[in-house]
């Protein structure tokens, strides 16, 4: 991976003249943009240092490449201080966001509201979207507000005593879910069908930052489904071969199927209404993806937004747009679009 270095770079931006305040004048929005020097020098940022590292370094990469091979002006940088850095030394005219988790991690609205403070436009949710995305917990009481659906659910901040824990499992009931509220990637998420796993769920869950939640598990087909500016892409019914759609299902393994689109008719039009419903709760924008558990009935429950969602060679959203008829690069060209939609005053 190529890094900037605020020394060597910044001579560079003179010269192509697309630091942040001679970026081209952006293009009316949602319009599509034909020359690749109308997006500027543009910053891919991943990495950083969240739990989801690796797998952000993996999206990262690819994104950098697909970008550069449709001719943009693209730069690899690690991590927050590293882009802050070089975006306030006016080195960068935008931002691709590719880093995934909180904590700084840049999917939780921190380093979208320091991107807001300096005026340079970035891929994805603003500040709003990535937080409430990134807390599971919230996220579902505004759609319980607004009667979307999502399975029942007990927060369980951290140090939440074992009795409360037994109440909780009262209330939502075997079999259930125990999952950090602010992760990522399937960690630190267990299946709970009784009593005796329950401890080791919840020291599993423990052992990441934040609260955990407890939720009433949604026996069915699960899916996703995948948002790029106001364009719905086709849902992906995801069929693990193990029990779920774990980090190796997710990450590793090969034999994990992927039927897309998920649905058809009006059920998959239903799917994905839903979808861009659950988005626009969350203030999102941009693009991202709704991950959806389907029961038996054929009842949709939400379970969370991703705002930086996965580009690895494994990833969803690349795999939806494929069936649209994009491929990686075009994918990859048509997010940066989208952070010209926030440069002329936010998202709609
Ligand atoms: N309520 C649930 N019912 C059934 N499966 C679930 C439920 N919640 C999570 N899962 C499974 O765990 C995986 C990870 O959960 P998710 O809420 O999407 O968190 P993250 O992807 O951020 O780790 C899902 O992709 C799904 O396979
Ligand atoms: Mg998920």
């Amino acid at each position: 991976m190529t890094m900037v270095h605020s020394h060597a770079s910044k001579a560079g931006s003179r010269e192509q003249g697309v630091g942040p305040s001679r970026a081209s004048p952006a293009p009316s929005s949602r319009s599509r943009i034909t020359d690749a020097r109308d997006f500027g020098r543009v910053a891919v940022v991943m990495g950083g240092s969240s739990a989801e590292r690796e797998v952000s370094l993996n999206s990262g990469r690819g994104v950098l490449e697909a970008l550069k091979s449709r001719g943009v002006d693209a730069h690899a940088i690690d991590g927050i201080p590293a882009l802050l850095d070089a975006v306030r030394a006016g080195h960068f005219a935008r931002v691709f966001n590719i880093l995934h988790g909180q904590h700084g991690g840049g999917e939780d609205g921190v380093l979208q509201g320091a991107l807001d403070s300096l005026h340079v436009p970035y891929t994805g949710s603003g500040v709003l979207g990535s937080a409430l995305s990134m807390d599971k917990v919230r996220a579902k009481w505004v759609w319980n507000a607004l009667e979307l659906p999502t399975p029942a659910f007990i927060p369980l901040p951290r140090g939440t005593d074992p009795a409360s824990i037994r109440e909780a499992v009262r209330v939502v009931g075997y079999p259930l879910i125990v999952k950090p509220a602010n992760e990522g990637s399937s960690v630190g998420v267990s299946r709970v069908f009784a009593e005796k796993d329950l401890d080791g769920a919840v020291a599993l869950a423990q052992r990441y930052p934040g609260g955990l939640m407890m939720e009433t598990l949604v026996r069915g087909d699960e899916f996703t489904v995948a948002i790029l500016g106001r364009e719905v892409l086709p849902s992906i019914r995801i069929v693990p071969k193990g029990e779920y759609y774990d980090y190796n299902a997710k990450y590793i393994a090969e034999d994990t199927q992927y039927i897309c689109p998920g649905l058809e008719g009006a059920p998959e039009a239903g799917l994905r209404a839903l979808a861009l419903r659950a988005f626009d709760a969350l203030g999102c924008s941009g693009w991202g993806r709704v991950d959806v558990m389907r029961d038996a009935q054929g009842r949709n429950w939400l379970l969370e937004v991703n705002t930086a969602p996965g580009m690895t060679s494994h990833s969803l959203v690349p795999k939806a747009a494929a069936a649209a008829g994009m491929d990686y690069a075009e994918l990859c060209w048509r997010v940066l679009e989208t952070s010209f939609d926030r440069e002329q005053g936010g998202p709609a």
